[in-house]
């Protein structure tokens, strides 16, 4: 491990918990799904553990048997932004499903209220088209291509105004310095945006940028563009090898390697004690056991499988291998599928076992069971390993929240591994070392 790295933090509060059954457990706030209380305790509770930011994924489909609480990222990250002052902000928004002037403005005006803490984690989304007028779904290379011009797009509207162009002369009736605000007039093949944008330049300039998608094709984009990639890595070898890779193509783009932080999920069912730990996570696996199995199997199928129907199939037995189709005929979650895949082609996981991994974790993501010490060990061990830079922390079920906060952030802490003091004032600074 080089002295300079060092570990970096970021939690996903994303409602209840994101394991499907969470809700279920006797001290689940369900009722309080909604009440912004609730995770501003937690916010600011990450705040004192000097977590780096915060994270809310964002999905467009409705689950009844899933209530998470899925608030719009915006407006839920501005308000924990009003109620917290160091950690970051970090919405998911998608390239496919909104315009690229709304996008950074939006972006833009997050940066501005909460004082240079907004992130943007890019997706090109996997489904939701139906809500959109965008049916059907643009297949996954074209969704990429898309977005690169997009991300140009959002780019130069963020770059229209020079940080000093707003004066402010009373005396000479100047607010506004025009030379230093540009017409963007940005044109490509799918998009055309006049500008400039209608907000200041934001705090950070290019408000820090998150991608999720490790696909082949993703991995490129993320490298060219992101400052930190959110990735499903189950596997700590298979781990090391995607953090490899990826560093690589970060060099290859003539980008340095250490400025891009690759994170994977780490979907934990984290408790004091390790026998509390099991507990909770048996009384999950209890719940999902007597949950609607159909239902389970089709979110599998929809989230992780590539739209396969296995709906003839035994669960207790592996996957049949012509069943699977090729990874680049996947054209949602590709980068999911070819790991799920992988666990296939093992031979080790039977459908049953897939199924309830993807009901767990959120498909497909590392999902450690432990106490607060065993799940640190597990952190130091991957961090170390060159696995992650650091993590974006999903606990499977509520009470993991303040575990995470009030228990093994000081942990990491003692180790010497993860920071007891914010290094900055704006995200990009606090996660990077450099504006
Ligand atoms: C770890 C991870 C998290 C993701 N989170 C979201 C999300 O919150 N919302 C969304 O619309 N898409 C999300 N995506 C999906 C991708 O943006 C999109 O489906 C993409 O086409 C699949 O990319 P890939 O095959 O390169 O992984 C996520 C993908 C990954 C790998």
């Amino acid at each position: 491990m080089s002295d300079k790295r060092s570990l970096v933090l970021v939690l996903q509060i994303l409602g209840l918990g994101t394991n499907y059954q969470s809700w279920r457990l006797p001290d689940s706030p369900a009722e309080r799904l909604y009440d912004l209380d609730l995770y501003s305790e937690i916010a600011q509770a990450a705040e004192a553990a000097k977590i780096h930011s915060l994270f809310l994924s964002d999905g467009v489909g409705t689950s009844l048997e899933r209530p998470m609480g899925l608030f719009e990222p915006f407006t839920f990250q501005t308000a924990l932004a009003a109620r917290t002052s160091k950690i970051g902000v970090v919405v998911t928004a998608s390239t496919t499903f909104n315009a690229p002037f709304n996008m950074a403005r939006l972006v833009a005006s997050l940066d501005h209220l909460s004082k240079g803490r907004a992130g943007w984690n890019i997706v090109t989304s996997s489904a939701g088209e139906k809500n959109f007028g965008t049916d059907p779904l643009p297949p996954h290379e074209e969704r990429y291509a898309r977005a690169e011009e997009y991300v140009s797009a959002v780019k130069a509207l963020w770059d229209s105004w020079d940080a000093d162009a707003r004066i402010i002369d009373r005396e000479a009736g100047v607010f506004v310095d025009p030379s230093k605000v540009r017409r963007t007039n940005f044109v490509s093949e799918h998009y055309s945006v006049e500008g400039p944008l209608n907000i200041d330049r934001a705090p950070q300039g290019t408000p820090f940028l998150f991608q999720a998608g490790s696909s082949t094709t993703g991995v490129d984009f993320g490298a060219r563009h992101a400052d930190a990639i959110f990735t499903s890595q189950p596997d700590l070898q298979e781990g090391q090898e995607f953090y490899k890779y990826m560093k690589g193509r970060v060099a290859a783009f003539g980008r340095n390697p250490d400025d891009l932080k690759i994170l994977p999920g780490l979907y934990t069912v984290v408790e004091r004690t390790e026998e509390e730990a099991r507990d909770t996570a048996g009384r999950l696996a209890e719940f999902a056991a007597a949950a609607d199995w159909e239902g389970m199997r089709k979110n599998f199928e929809g989230s992780g499988f590539g739209g396969v129907d296995l709906s003839d199939l035994d669960p207790d037995k592996p996957i049949p291998l012509d069943r699977l189709p090729e990874v680049d005929d996947v054209q949602g979650r590709r980068s999911r599928y070819e790991m799920y895949r992988r666990r296939v082609l093992s031979g080790e996981w039977t459908l049953r076992e897939l199924v309830e991994h993807n009901n767990a974790a959120a498909s497909g993501h590392w999902d450690p069971i432990g106490s607060v010490e065993q799940i640190a060990d597990q952190i130091q061990e991957r961090f170390e390993a060159e696995a992650a830079d650091g993590f974006v922390i999903c606990p499977q079920h509520f009470g993991g929240y303040r575990v995470i906060t009030d228990h093994l952030v000081p942990e990491l802490q003692r180790r010497g591994l993860f920071q007891t003091e914010y290094a900055g004032d704006t995200l990009r600074f606090n996660v990077l070392g450099h504006s």
